[in-house]
């Protein structure tokens, strides 16, 4: 737990599900606010927000669509409006579809550009405009992935905005570092959620990503949850413009792991 969290406010894009639905819970039960978003799909959230509040936490959900001005500016309206202001701002919500790059539309790169990258770009630029204007030392974390740094063939248009991710969140924790704010992204690697459900009910799928990791398990949503609590709180004080793997040693070269090469 960390204690300084106790009370502030936070926004989890694509909060409603998988990872972001695990950062949600984490952060509810490190007494924070949270606003959990969704695009699609209110069950979820609405069910999630029940539990929480039930469990004497403080949570609501708001449908957004975070790759438009509107969507992210009702986000932070709804954190001012019922929990009073923010502190935390989780750029979570992403989307994948695989394709050969021959063969990808535009409509499909535009997509997940949309989400992955220019909801991040939108969610970051109104969490820094009311850090500014309240003169607040909030922070920022981006959820990337391994392949902001592994290349990813069939998914290049996920990779591409993933790279893009990590340049952006240096720059921009490098832009306002001086104002206090914060900004750091988590590079999950295979995690058991709805995006990877399919692919990991096949056991012979599953062996083969298994075989990617060094720690021989897909790594658990909570996991991921556990770096962004960290993130958010002032035990990691002096730490921005960074990327944490959360990845059980996916981006390493599994391949070299006997010593070959
Ligand atoms: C993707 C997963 C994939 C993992 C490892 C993540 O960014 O969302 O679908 O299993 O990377 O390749």
């Amino acid at each position: 737990m960390y204690s300084d969290l106790f009370g502030k406010t936070a926004v989890v894009t694509g909060g409603s599900k998988g990872i972001g639905n695990a950062i949600s819970r984490r952060l509810a039960e490190e007494k924070m606010s949270v606003v959990i978003n969704y695009n699609s799909g209110s069950g979820q959230a609405e069910q999630t927000v029940e539990e929480l509040n039930k469990a004497g936490g403080k949570a609501i959900a708001v449908q957004a669509d975070v790759g438009t001005e509107s969507g992210v500016q009702s986000l932070l309206d709804a954190a001012v409006e019922h929990f009073g202001g923010l502190d935390v701002w989780i750029n979570n919500a992403g989307m994948e579809n695989r394709a050969q790059t021959h063969e990808l539309s535009l409509e499909d790169w535009e997509k997940v550009m949309n989400v992955n990258l220019t909801g991040v770009f939108l969610g970051a630029k109104t969490a820094i405009n009311h850090y500014l204007a309240h003169n607040k030392k909030g922070t920022i974390i981006n959820m990337s992935s391994v392949h902001q740094r592994i290349p990813w063939p069939t998914f290049a248009h996920y990779a591409a905005s993933k790279g893009g991710v990590k340049l952006f969140t240096e720059t921009i924790a490098l832009e306002y570092a001086k104002r206090g704010i914060r900004v750091n992204a988590i590079a999950p690697g295979a995690i058991q959620t709805p995006i990877n459900a399919e692919k990991f009910a096949d056991p012979e799928q599953k062996q083969s990503t298994l075989n990617l990791i060094p720690i021989n398990y897909i790594g658990k949503p909570e996991e991921v949850a556990a770096a962004a609590a960290w993130l958010a709180s002032n035990e990691s004080s002096y730490v921005t413009g960074t990327t944490i793997f959360v990845d059980g040693g996916m981006s390493l070269y599994p391949e070299f792991s006997e010593g070959n090469g």
